[in-house]
């Protein structure tokens, strides 16, 4: 067993622009723009600017040409996650490890360089068209060989590190890819939903949560379910073509301030039901937070045995009911908000409504 994966390294997304992602990016949600890689650092034909708040880093990569795979995954897809990158300490026993153990190889380990230093990286597929990249820094100061500093502030809205990375699967594929990152990248079964947790009157889907032992990486899988209408995965499959990543959660240590900040800055929230605080308070209990607060933000609130959590959904971030983001702040509980589950749903299923989808 090798030493496995350290933490997320970075996300990468493919876009259509970007130049304007870049933007939307640091007004939006308050990431500094740190560096650049194009034409002009002699990369052709792929631009990407790297984008940091805190602990995340994310990639924002356009294709310039037209016979660029990335122009056809583009296409496929429109803008989303095409790489969850993980950083290692032993880059050849995790990829040894994931390609004997069944992972298709995209990139076997190699070296790559530039006039910082050198680090190792590899990369396998996983669901639908996405990709796990490995990184061995070694010490290697920038951030990837290539990028160039291109630094432009961002009013930073208090985003920690990634919570979470959801995967959207077709029917019937979740048990298998709960059992592939098991296998592969020693993930395992952490807890799961059934149709039962995951349901309103007409729609529903199943999840199980695979996570590493020190829970660091935590990787929900959905898979639709059958109900009366259709399952807000299988719209997601529906727009994607494939399997993808539905959200990434971003955790914060004072989401009153958040969602302030990502309000004002005029991130599109997902509404709270009517009625949703006549009686989550005694769902709940007792919390940190000023009640009356988390209410005028319509923030989400849930507990579990350990604790209770905070949180709160974007509406899809581009054209395509594909990619949205989730805030979330953990006081105690390692769960993933399922009292919310039904409220949120609901919403859901309006829009999926509205989109002529359900
Ligand atoms: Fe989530």
């Amino acid at each position: 067993m090798s030493q496995g994966l350290k933490q997320i390294h970075h996300i990468e997304f493919v876009v259509g622009n970007a130049k304007q992602a870049s933007y939307f990016y640091r007004q939006g949600f308050g990431f500094d723009q740190v560096a650049y890689r194009g034409p002009e650092t002699g990369c052709p034909d792929r631009v990407s600017y790297l984008l940091k708040q805190n602990d995340i880093g994310l990639i924002l990569t356009t294709p310039l040409r037209h016979d660029d795979p990335l122009s056809t995954w583009l296409m496929l897809h429109g803008d989303g996650v095409r790489d969850i990158a993980f950083e290692v300490e032993d880059i050849e026993g995790v990829y040894d490890q994931a390609v004997s153990n069944g992972a298709r190889s995209f990139c076997a380990p190699k070296t790559v360089s530039d006039g910082q230093g050198a680090i190792k990286m590899a990369a396998i597929h996983t669901y639908g068209e996405t990709l796990h990249t490995f990184v061995q820094r070694d010490g290697y100061d920038g951030f990837l060989p290539g990028f160039e500093a291109a630094e432009i502030k961002g009013r930073s809205t208090g985003l920690q590190f990634v919570d979470h990375v959801v995967g959207n699967l077709p029917d019937r594929q979740m048990e298998k890819w709960v059992a592939w990152y098991d296998r592969t990248l020693g993930l395992s079964k952490f807890v799961s939903y059934d149709d039962k947790d995951i349901s309103t009157e007409y729609t529903a889907l199943r999840s199980t949560v695979v996570a590493s032992k020190d829970r660091k990486i935590k990787f929900p899988l959905n898979e639709p379910a059958a109900g009366k209408k259709k399952s807000q995965i299988q719209e997601y499959i529906d727009a994607n073509l494939t399997a993808g990543v539905q959200h990434l959660a971003f955790n914060t240590d004072n989401i009153l301030e958040t969602i302030k900040a990502l309000r004002e800055n005029g991130v599109d929230f997902l509404p709270v039901p009517e009625g949703y605080y006549d009686d989550v308070w005694e769902r709940v209990g007792v919390v940190q937070e000023d009640k009356s607060k988390v209410k005028d933000l319509r923030i989400l609130v849930d507990r579990d045995d350990a604790g209770y959590l905070l949180q709160l959904f974007t509406r899809p971030l581009q054209d395509r009911p594909t990619f949205f983001i989730e805030i979330i702040q953990r006081s105690g509980s390692d769960s993933f908000g399922k009292g919310n589950f039904k409220a949120l749903f609901e919403t859901i299923e309006q829009e999926q409504t509205l989109r002529g989808n359900l």
